[in-house]
């Protein structure tokens, strides 16, 4: 099973009971072709052409020449265990997404277990790019990971991040932040003997000279792209701590690979400023995205609104159109129901507020089915709820088709 890192939404249901939680560990409907994994020879390793591989001159072009085929994406869903699986990936790049990082996946267990490895890793071939996340701390468990995935990725990133209390018993994550030498064999592992170039998730640490030179090391390690999220480890709870954009320009300043920003990512004038004030190569966003799926295409929560009445219109698209076409995708790419259950949580958090009584029906199930889902929404329809996404003329077009809403609703 996933690693549960998250902390928990206060609208959650409190944790199922065991049976229960069973249920929701079944597949959504059978397994299909995508899940590729068993299938799969492992890559080859020691690669020539390796693109992290060290010491090389051009090391560095041949990162930029890699970051640029795949389109050099500006727009990327941040990893979230148990969230940007499959079918939210998906439903995010038809929202405006560029790239999508997979939840964190366990190193250990990913190499020993073929359950854990068919359920929690599943893909297909509009899943690109794609970053594919896992925790480790033993450089060789980790390559034998890496080298499964490998062909089905365009990064294998290492989640040095994780500032939650099973990673520090786990020893991983955020925790790895106190001993940098294994972080460095770490990389060196995977940027010596894997074909796909290794990415690193970072949190900053409190000291902004600690930082850089940390990032440094990873470059120098091999570490073909950094995402930063501009937080401490101590500082978890991302609503009452804003990310440090000022660390994140500086470390984008201090290294010569691409550089992605994690944190204050809510709407696409953040995603603007963000670019502006860090001069990153791209941005991350996660608890966001979970709310409103199609926020870099441009649409956003009511919450967001501000200015004058004009420069705002109700987009024509709301959080229940977006849970019916993740339901559907879902159909179409099975994953456990306790992911669907979260997302049902997330997407239709104002609308159960409204309506208590529905919100308590769903969570009283402890089989649900994609019929109740539909019937829920409509139900819902039917009490009269509608919370519409909104768009401000500023967003459309301006960082090209991608954000053009109406480019998203003509098609
Ligand atoms: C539900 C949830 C699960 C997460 N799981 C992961 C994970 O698997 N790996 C990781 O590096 N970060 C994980 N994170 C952290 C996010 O990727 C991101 O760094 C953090 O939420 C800050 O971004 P935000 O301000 O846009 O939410 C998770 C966050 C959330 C909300």
């Amino acid at each position: 099973m996933a690693t549960p890192i998250i902390t928990q939404n206060p609208s959650l249901p409190t944790a199922p009971k065991e049976e229960e939680a069973l249920e929701d560990d079944r597949l959504c409907s059978g397994i299909s072709s995508f899940s590729l994994l068993e299938k799969e020879q492992p890559q080859s390793s020691s690669s020539s052409d390796s693109l992290s591989s060290l010491g090389s001159p051009c090391r560095i072009e041949r990162v930029w020449a890699h970051w640029k085929k795949l389109g050099a994406p500006k727009l990327i869903v941040a990893p979230m265990v148990d969230n940007s699986e499959l079918p939210f990936r998906m439903l995010c790049r038809k929202y405006g997404a560029e790239a999508a990082y997979t939840p964190m996946l366990h190193s250990r267990i990913f190499s020993e277990n073929g359950k854990y490895r068919t359920q929690e890793f599943t893909t297909c071939k509009e899943d690109r790019p794609l970053f594919v996340q896992f925790c480790a701390n033993n450089p060789d468990t980790l390559l034998e990971a890496a080298q499964m995935v490998g062909p089905h990725c365009d990064y294998v990133d290492i989640n040095l991040g994780c500032p939650q209390r099973i990673a520090r018993r786990g020893n991983y994550g955020a925790f790895l932040m106190d001993n940098l030498p294994l972080i460095k064999s770490l990389v060196e592992k995977l940027a010596q003997n894997l074909q796909v170039p290794v990415s690193c998730k970072i949190r900053i640490f409190p000291n902004l000279e600690d930082t850089i030179t940390y990032a440094r090391m990873l470059e120098d390690a091999g570490c073909a792209l950094l995402a930063v999220h501009g937080r401490t480890r101590d500082e978890k709870d991302g609503t009452k701590f804003r990310a440090d954009w000022t660390a994140i320009k500086a470390v984008k300043e201090a290294l010569r690979i691409p550089v992605l920003a994690n944190g204050n990512i809510r709407h696409m004038d953040d995603v603007r400023s963000c670019l502006e004030e860090t001069g990153v190569d791209g941005v991350l966003s996660a608890e966001s995205l979970l709310e409103n799926p199609a926020l870099f295409a441009g649409f956003r929560t009511a919450e967001w609104i501000e200015g004058e009445e004009e420069s705002n219109r109700d987009g024509g698209l709301d959080q229940g159109d977006l849970l019916v076409e993740y339901l559907k995708l879902c159909e179409k790419y099975p994953v456990p129901w306790r992911m669907i259950r979260v997302h049902v949580h997330r997407m239709l958090g104002d609308w159960f507020r409204i309506h208590p009584d529905v919100r308590e029906d769903f969570n009283k199930q402890t089989k649900l089915t994609f019929e109740f889902l539909y019937d829920m929404v409509n139900r819902l329809r039917g009490l009269g709820t509608r919370i519409p996404l909104y768009v401000k003329s500023s967003d459309a077009g301006v960082l090209g088709d991608k954000v053009a809403p109406q480019a998203v609703q003509d098609s």
